[in-house]
């Protein structure tokens, strides 16, 4: 287990997308889990989607870690993740009803996670997040909040008497400027209603409320193995992502521990989650977008529709420039590539392999915008690959490896490695739990 994870004393692994999100994380981080001692989920809100296919039962998680589906284990939400209680309740309710109890023994949330009040929502649907084309969760809100120092957090919950005082005060400064932005306050939205909610999940959930970060320490000095579960992806970070067309948390590996409350020394190894092509829900600069029929066929192919919000994704080619600079920040030594099936059929595959801006070539994702917006994508193309029967491949893989794969997969498997000088740790040929050959 150890070996797995980096060695003695060195436990820590942090799984990161390394595009736009929806890389597959979800069912990296499931996987990987079945090793781990304890996941913990780091950053971002209900914006994430994290899907886990286990036989014919598909789960979309927005905010439990993908770790809650082994026993077992202690899976943990850090504190710079901000909480929406209701969201969270119904996502434990949905795992109840399938066999999955969770409860404090297997749930721990920091006392120090914001949580997401309806006041977030609404001041979400001004014109900034129209342009962005955000999730429309509250995310962006409650971290402004968070910045700001007026957030309501966890802790909050473990007292009615802070609760009610903490409310009232942000309740009234939030219905004048939600007047001054020119809403009307929907039904049922007043002081004593959202105070009723709220007190009603503190009842519930405050028997979660821990010191995220001290318990790590605890189980990293007992040498167990520590699975960090980002969300979002490098290009949506808030300092290195396509900015603002970015969320408001920080998606790197370094952000783990900032967000945990433990040295960066914990963070042993970071490795990446690479979808075989690219997507992007929302807007913002994306300069190996695929338009048109072939776009389409793709997006259907790969079910690319928002897990959160069920918008259609847009598609692009793998772009190694953006995968360059994400392994730079990230400092992933491993790779996992995901959805590769999703590109069989087609006559050919085309990969990014570098820009071009003013007859240069660049290699890596300019930091500014302006030459991003001017750089142009040179593409190699690949022959394309039959469909298959991805199970008896991914069956076949656990002896052959990649050599399981047809031919043309192959090589643009490898094509890929060379190019990125990073390994990949994983080819995963289906959204099934099973699905995956694993190399190292
Ligand atoms: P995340 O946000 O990074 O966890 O990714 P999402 O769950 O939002 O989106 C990934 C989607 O692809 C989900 O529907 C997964 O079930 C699915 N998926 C993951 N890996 C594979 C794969 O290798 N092949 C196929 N076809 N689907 C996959
Ligand atoms: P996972 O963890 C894909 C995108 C939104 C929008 C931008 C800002 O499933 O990979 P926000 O609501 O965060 O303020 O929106 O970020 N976005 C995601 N896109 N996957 C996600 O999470 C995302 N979380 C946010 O679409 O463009
Ligand atoms: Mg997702």
């Amino acid at each position: 287990m150890l070996v797995l994870f980096g060695g003695e004393n060195m436990p820590g692994l942090a799984i990161i997308g390394s595009q736009f999100g929806d890389e597959g994380k979800g069912k990296i981080v499931d996987f990987l889990a079945e090793k781990a001692d304890a996941i913990i989920r780091f950053n971002g809100g209900n914006n994430a989607g994290h899907t886990v296919k286990i036989k014919d039962k598909e789960f979309k998680q927005h905010l439990l870690p993908s770790g809650v589906f082994h026993r077992g284990k202690v899976n943990f939400i850090a504190s710079g993740v901000v909480v929406n209680p209701k969201i969270l309740l119904q996502e434990m309710e949905a795992l109840r009803k399938s066999g999955i109890s969770i409860s404090p023994r297997n749930l721990r949330i920091d006392f120090r996670a914001h949580l997401i009040m309806p006041w977030h929502i609404l001041q979400e649907g001004g014109e900034n997040s129209q342009k962005i084309g955000t999730t429309q969760r509250g995310i962006g809100p409650c971290y402004e909040d968070k910045a700001a120092r007026t957030g309501i957090r966890f802790e909050d919950l473990l007292s009615s008497a802070l609760l009610t005082d903490k409310l009232k005060t942000q309740y009234e400064k939030k219905v004048k400027l939600l007047g001054s932005m020119g809403m009307q306050m929907p039904p049922g939205f007043s002081y004593a209603g959202i105070l009723s909610e709220y007190l009603a999940y503190s009842r519930v959930l405050k028997g979660y409320a821990a010191d995220v970060s001290s318990e790590l320490h605890s189980l990293q000095r007992q040498g167990k193995a520590l699975l960090y579960e980002g969300a979002q992806g490098a290009f949506l970070d808030n300092n290195f992502g396509t900015y603002p067309f970015v969320t408001s948390s920080n998606c790197i590996s370094a952000a783990a521990a900032v967000s945990c409350g433990v040295p960066p020394s914990f963070i042993a190894k970071s490795e990446g989650v690479v979808k075989a092509y690219t997507t992007r829900v929302g807007n913002g600069v994306f300069p190996a977008e695929i338009s048109g029929e072939l776009g389409e066929k793709i997006r259907l192919a790969g079910r690319e529709f928002g897990t959160t919000t069920g918008r259609a994704r847009r598609i692009g080619w793998l772009d190694l420039p953006m995968l360059r600079t994400a392994i730079m920040l990230n400092g992933f030594s491993g790779l996992h590539l995901t959805k590769l099936d999703v590109l069989a059929g087609l006559k050919e595959i085309k990969v990014a392999t570098h820009y071009e801006y003013r007859g240069k070539q660049v290699n890596n994702f300019p930091a500014d915008t302006t030459s991003l917006q001017n750089c142009s994508p040179v593409y190699r193309a690949f022959p394309g690959f039959p469909e298959q029967n991805w199970k008896a491949v991914a069956k076949k893989g656990k002896a052959q490896k990649l050599g399981a794969l047809p031919k043309n997969a192959l090589s643009f498997v490898r094509f890929i490695e060379k190019e990125l000088k990073v390994p990949f740790v994983s080819v995963s040929v289906g959204p099934e739990r099973g699905e995956i050959i694993f190399l190292r």
